[in-house]
């Protein structure tokens, strides 16, 4: 029986990837796609996401959400993806977006459905919002796998912070304590191993699909902004990563329940997951029958090692055909 998938995305080169990957497995049923500001503005993140639907000849929603974070200015990735986030190929869909808003869908999706798993791509703005209007919602998610933070480690955009989580904090810190099941899959996990060398995407290249081509072309600007931004060779990407481990919890090779908290005040820090790995945070509210001090409770499960060559063979067999 397949399994329901909702996936928010602000999408871009990698999300399109992950896109791909989710629309084409046999045992993924995507009951829609909703889009979130951030890397480029929402309206580009729809037409993105129609393209990357229509390329895989598949029939899914595509709702328009966000088009700024709740309570900063919007911020886009231009530099990394494009001015168009695919490259600036010049992909152009030839549908459109679904009637309605994308908080609207998600509430009266996952009311009308249980056991979804819920893949957020991007700033989790659409889903603050939804958990705000519904939160009887966040019962109904079986996992709710955050491509975002980075995990006792550096960020992307900050020393400090991830992409997703930087540009909308305050969304991120409403969500990572709602209660919903969150796996977090950290920027780090996309990084050294996990990137496609020259090797990797010369035999993806080799697959001579349409899907595989655009799989690099729309690539193109990410792989020379990632080897610039980490120095890396190879093309990191996120948002496949932690689709992949959607699709297959068990490339998630080592997990642990942590306390994880996100930073919304300091400049210097903003977005932060504050990943508790060691449970030493203690919580002055928390104290036990015996009078001890409690640490808090894990509220994310923080994926810390992945199977890198799964994860490829994850992102491999879509493509190939
Ligand atoms: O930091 C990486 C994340 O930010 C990815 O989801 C990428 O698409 C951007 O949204
Ligand atoms: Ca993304």
């Amino acid at each position: 029986m397949p399994r329901k998938f909702l996936i928010d995305t602000d999408t871009a080169s990698d999300d399109a990837v992950a896109l791909i990957m989710a629309l084409r497995h046999p045992d993924a049923d995507v009951l829609g796609i909703t889009t979130v500001s951030g890397n480029v503005p929402v309206e580009q993140c729809v037409s993105n996401a129609l393209y990357t639907v229509e390329l895989c000849g598949a029939e899914v929603p595509v709702y328009a959400g966000a088009d700024r974070p709740l309570l900063r200015e919007a911020t886009h990735a231009f530099w990394f993806h494009g001015e168009d986030g695919l490259g600036d190929v010049g992909y152009q869909p030839s549908g459109s977006a679904a009637e309605g808003n994308a908080v609207d869908f998600l509430v009266e999706t996952l009311r009308a459905h249980r056991d979804i798993t819920l893949v957020t791509l991007g700033p989790l703005t659409n889903i603050a919002l939804a958990i705000a209007c519904a939160p009887d919602i966040v019962a109904r998610v079986e996992r709710c796998v955050i491509m975002g933070g980075a995990a006792c480690t550096v960020g992307n955009v900050t020393p400090a912070a991830e992409f997703n989580v930087w540009a909308d904090p305050d969304a991120a810190r409403q969500v990572f304590h709602s209660g919903l099941p969150i796996e977090m899959v950290g920027w780090e996990l996309c990084r050294g191993p996990a990137t496609l060398d020259d090797d990797d995407l010369s035999y993806v290249r080799s697959f001579g699909t349409e899907l595989a081509t655009f799989t690099i072309d729309c690539n193109r600007r990410a792989l020379l902004a990632s080897r610039q931004q980490s120095g890396e060779p190879g093309l990191d990407l996120p948002d496949p990563v932690a689709m992949s481990i959607a699709l297959d919890p068990k490339i998630a090779t080592r997990v642990s329940a942590c306390y994880v908290d996100i930073e919304t005040v300091s400049s210097l820090t903003r977005g932060m997951t504050v990943v508790d790995q060691f449970d030493v945070t203690f919580d002055e509210r928390n104290i036990d029958v015996w009078g001890e001090l409690r640490s808090r409770p894990a509220n994310v499960k923080v994926c810390w090692e992945i199977d890198v060559l799964a994860w490829k063979e994850s992102l491999y067999r879509s493509l190939r055909t």
